[in-house]
């Protein structure tokens, strides 16, 4: 299902909207100010930490869900971690974004990105590499009393809401339902999720997978990965 087609109108007479870019070696990764979520601060760290733990390992094809502008994804293909890249967003202003990436960096036999909400919309194909850094709370008061600068009372901000809100695990849920179908056989998933509720995120796991965690040191006590592979 295409969630959402046009930039919001919230956002439409942004300054901010300024396409903005930045990148850690050669690509120049596009972003606006609302699409900025915490994958440009990730990014380096999942490449080490991706590089360390499968050292001589090189990746062919990547998929990144719940994409965003690629900020993970377009390190790892930058970096060499990977060969190829897909990304999968359900907002289409971070797709565009994305678009924008991939054409100004001459990305096209590389990298590709599609609006969807769901892996299922990707047409069979298999990844030796997914990751993710997907909203990372079930509701938005959960989310707001993990922020404390934030948790005022009846704040809240739809973008936010997009990016941090996983109502009820749904979308982790269809994703733990479905990736097996497009992961390779030594296939890896690396997901970024917050450590208040990474033991709730592990009884999702389907079978067939196995898992570890990793703090993170760039943001230690909030944020983990979970490291997955088939067992
Ligand atoms: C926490 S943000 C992370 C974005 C990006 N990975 C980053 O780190 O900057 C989660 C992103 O997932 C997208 N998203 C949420 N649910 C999704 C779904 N079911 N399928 C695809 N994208 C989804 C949101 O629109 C948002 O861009």
């Amino acid at each position: 299902m295409i969630i959402n087609n046009i930039i919001d109108p919230l956002f439409a007479n942004d300054p901010e909207m300024e396409d903005m870019s930045t990148g850690s070696n050669k690509y120049r990764v596009f972003y606006r100010s609302h699409l900025d979520d915490q994958g440009r601060l990730t990014r380096d760290e999942i490449v080490d930490l991706i590089k360390a733990e499968f050292p001589n390992r090189q990746f062919q094809n990547c998929l990144e869900w719940s994409a965003g502008v690629g900020f993970m994804g377009f390190d790892l293909l930058d970096h060499g971690v990977c060969q190829h890249l897909h990304l999968i967003e359900k907002y289409a202003p971070a797709v565009e974004s994305a678009t924008k990436t991939i054409d100004t960096n001459s990305l096209g036999s590389k990298a590709t990105c599609q609006l969807a909400d769901s892996i299922t919309g990707i047409s069979p194909r298999q990844f030796d590499l997914i990751v993710a850094s997907p909203p990372q709370f079930k509701t938005f008061a959960l989310y707001n009393s993990s922020f404390g600068e934030y948790a005022l009372e009846n704040w809240y901000d739809a973008n936010c809401e997009r990016m941090c809100v996983d109502t009820d695990w749904q979308e982790h849920v269809d994703f733990f339902a479905h990736c097996l179908d497009y992961l390779t056989n030594d296939g890896v998933i690396v997901l970024v999720e917050h450590e208040s509720h990474i033991a709730e995120i592990e009884t999702m796991v389907t079978a067939g997978l196995t898992g570890r965690r990793l703090s993170s040191s760039m943001i230690p006590g909030k944020l983990t990965y979970l490291i997955l592979t088939r067992t």
